[in-house]
């Protein structure tokens, strides 16, 4: 993809005390190796899984896969995971680029020494979520399309500020929440040991985008603040898309229509996309861009409920 950027250089070199000079001191101190991951872990793909919550087993009955029987169900869980870990990978990959693009464009130079670090963790976690893939998972799955569209349009833009909201906020604060309900939702303890490290290190980056935007959307005209807002919206309905889940119906030669419609309205289905969607919810609201209009539009969506982030005007 094409993109022209405004890269920057400083010479104002005397430190700040900024927090983001703290958060960049600490990222340095909380480096990981992927050898530090217990490789050795059994992953038994495709397994017979312990019963689920009795919650997700009325989802079951519900779903388009019950008349296939209960192994049907265990095949989806597996394929489920196989699906999320591949998205991880690609997305991470695309932090990774992002994360160096910051490096270019953010304007002072603490800012820059975060993104630096920020960096090499992407490049960490892409490593440590293939190197699962490529031992573990037989099929891994492409980048699917709504995620592609969405880091397409992050990287696309040439505003700092747009490409942190993108990836910073609404890819990062989403794959953090993923990453830590994946006790419930994976089914090996390496995926969930390689999890709780990543998710350790998307904590900092998330931090960095909202130490990043506070403040910033109260200093812009309104016709600059909409154009982040339909940024947020478009890619909220980016990650609903995604995660009806089409790639899988198709894997399991599901009907797209029956799968895509059961995933839209089943309640645990619509309850896992406001887990995951809650912390951007949150993010959203610290940075000051959950405005009635933001709001509405996720609620439509059905990625929060409507009462919800109420007080972050
Ligand atoms: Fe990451
Ligand atoms: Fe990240």
């Amino acid at each position: 993809m094409r993109s022209s950027v405004q890269a920057q250089l400083t010479w104002d070199y005397e430190p700040t005390g900024s927090r983001t000079g703290a958060l960049y001191q600490r990222a340095k101190q909380m480096q990981w190796h992927v050898d530090d991951v217990d490789w050795r872990l059994p992953v038994r793909f495709g397994a017979p899984l312990p019963d689920d919550s009795a919650f997700a087993m009325t989802a079951f009955a519900a779903s388009p896969l019950a008349r296939r029987g209960r192994p049907a169900w265990d095949a989806f869980r597996w394929e489920l995971q196989a699906w999320m870990v591949s998205q991880f990978l690609h997305g991470e990959q695309a932090a990774m680029v992002v994360a160096s693009r910051l490096v270019e464009v953010m304007p002072d130079l603490e800012s820059k020494f975060y993104a630096t670090t920020q960096a090499v963790d992407e490049a960490r976690h892409v490593e440590v979520f293939s190197r699962y893939l490529r031992c573990n998972i037989a099929y891994p799955y492409p980048v699917s399309e709504p995620l592609l569209l969405m880091l397409t349009d992050i990287l696309a833009d040439s505003r700092w500020d747009v490409v942190a909201l993108g990836m910073q906020i609404m890819v990062e604060a989403l794959a953090m929440a993923a990453f830590r309900l994946a006790g419930s939702t994976f089914h090996d303890d390496l995926i969930k040991q390689i999890t709780t490290l990543v998710a350790r290190d998307e904590a900092r980056h998330v931090s960095f985008g909202v130490m990043s935007l506070s403040g910033l959307y109260d200093r812009m005209t309104a016709a600059e603040r909409a154009e982040r807002e339909d940024l947020v919206l478009e890619s909220a309905a980016l990650i609903r898309r995604r995660f009806l889940l089409s790639d899988i119906w198709d894997r399991l030669e599901v009907p797209l229509r029956e799968g895509s419609d059961f995933a839209a309205r089943n309640e645990l289905m619509v309850a896992y996309r406001q887990a995951i969607f809650s912390r951007v919810g949150h993010a959203l609201g610290q940075i000051g861009l959950m405005t009635p209009r933001v709001r509405a539009g996720l609620a439509s969506l059905d990625l929060i409920r409507f009462t919800e982030g109420a007080t972050h005007d």
